[in-house]
């Protein structure tokens, strides 16, 4: 029979220590209609400056290095996060480490590629930031470096597969613990949602918990890119893989992903991003980027705004780290 407990279903996995865990559980003001902020802090977990993609790396690594490899190969957008992430945990753990990113090599690399370089990555500029060609140029590059005589492990964009998602996995049963602690019951959880791992992780959470008859919260994806609001069904697949991948009993639901403050696009800003990294900032020293979490916020705030939660529910933030693109050009928001 399938079993419910998330720590033991992971307690077997093939995983390396690279985020600083549990990350705080932080109580914020009251939200318009009356619900009250939590905020999870995964900006803080650690590995090279922070962010989710520590939690999705302890079991790629762990699964990478279980496997021979010696190379990490990834791929992500000019601003990558999880490139950097990479390249942090290849430095800890002494693998090679070689990503593939969007754009052009630029005169002075800023924020998340300097880290990368600092980390000592190697960076491979792609001059695309076409999803679907950064991937290809990345399956390239790992089948040369294997050629080659690495033995080197792909990650695909965002880290979000069936293994990468089981740091999330994990990361549910954590913020239960804590709130139950606390004595809270959170209501909902809101996430940024891009390549969807951390979603599908959360959900695969939710499903586990429901299966064990405890109350779960609902999860809510905002999506800050295109493609991950097209396809809800692949984050729910996603969940599903990573439910099974553990051995957990659980029924997956329909992925709730709003892109309503998605904008023109991934990566553009938006004034409701804008308003969002402003408001955190004000209210809780929470440092919020403009590609990622400053979206994500600015969704659970309209949300809040539209009514969703009544006087006294419990909402969490999952704050998913990106601080360093604040340090870039364009990175922040001007101050009124
Ligand atoms: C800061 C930040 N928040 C959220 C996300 C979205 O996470 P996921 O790719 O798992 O959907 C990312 C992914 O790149 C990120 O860097």
């Amino acid at each position: 029979m399938a079993r419910t407990d998330i720590a033991g279903a992971l307690a077997a996995r093939p995983r390396v220590r690279l985020a600083t865990l549990p990350t705080p559980l932080e109580p914020g003001p009251e939200l318009a209609g009356g619900g009250r902020l939590w905020v999870k802090r995964d900006d803080l977990t650690g590995l090279g400056m922070g962010g989710n993609k520590a939690r999705k790396l302890e079991y790629l690594c762990g699964a990478a290095i279980a496997a021979g490899a010696d190379t990490l190969v990834t791929v992500g957008a000019a601003q990558s996060n999880h490139c950097r992430m990479t390249a942090a945990a290849g430095a800890v753990l002494g693998l090679d480490v070689h990503l593939v990113v969007g754009g052009a090599a630029p005169e002075r690399p800023e924020g998340n590629q300097r880290l990368s370089l600092l980390f000592g990555a190697h960076l491979h500029y792609a001059g695309t930031d076409d999803w679907g060609e950064l991937e290809a140029a990345k399956e390239t590059l790992a089948a040369e470096l294997t050629a080659g005589g690495r033995r080197a492990a792909a990650i695909p964009i965002g880290g979000s597969t069936l293994v990468g998602a089981l740091g999330f996995l994990g990361a549910f049963a954590e913020l239960m613990s804590q709130a139950e602690a606390l004595g809270v019951a959170p209501r909902t959880i809101v996430t940024t949602t891009s390549s969807g791992g951390t979603h599908a992780g959360l959900l695969a959470g939710r499903a586990a918990q429901l299966a064990a008859g405890r109350p779960a919260p609902d999860i809510v994806g905002i999506a800050v890119a295109p493609e991950i609001a097209a396809f809800p069904a692949a984050t729910a697949h996603l969940a599903a893989a990573t439910l099974a991948e553990a051995g957990l009993a659980g029924e997956i639901e329909e992925a709730t992903i709003d892109d309503r403050w998605l904008g023109p696009g991934y990566g553009v800003a938006t004034a409701d991003g804008d308003a969002a990294i402003r408001w955190a900032a004000r209210h809780g020293a929470w440092v919020l980027d403009r590609t990622y979490t400053g979206k994500g916020f600015a969704g659970l705030l309209g949300l809040a705004g539209e009514g969703r939660w009544p006087p006294g529910a419990d909402v969490v933030f999952w704050h998913t780290g990106g601080q360093p693109a604040v340090f870039t050009s364009d990175g922040s928001p001007s101050g009124s």
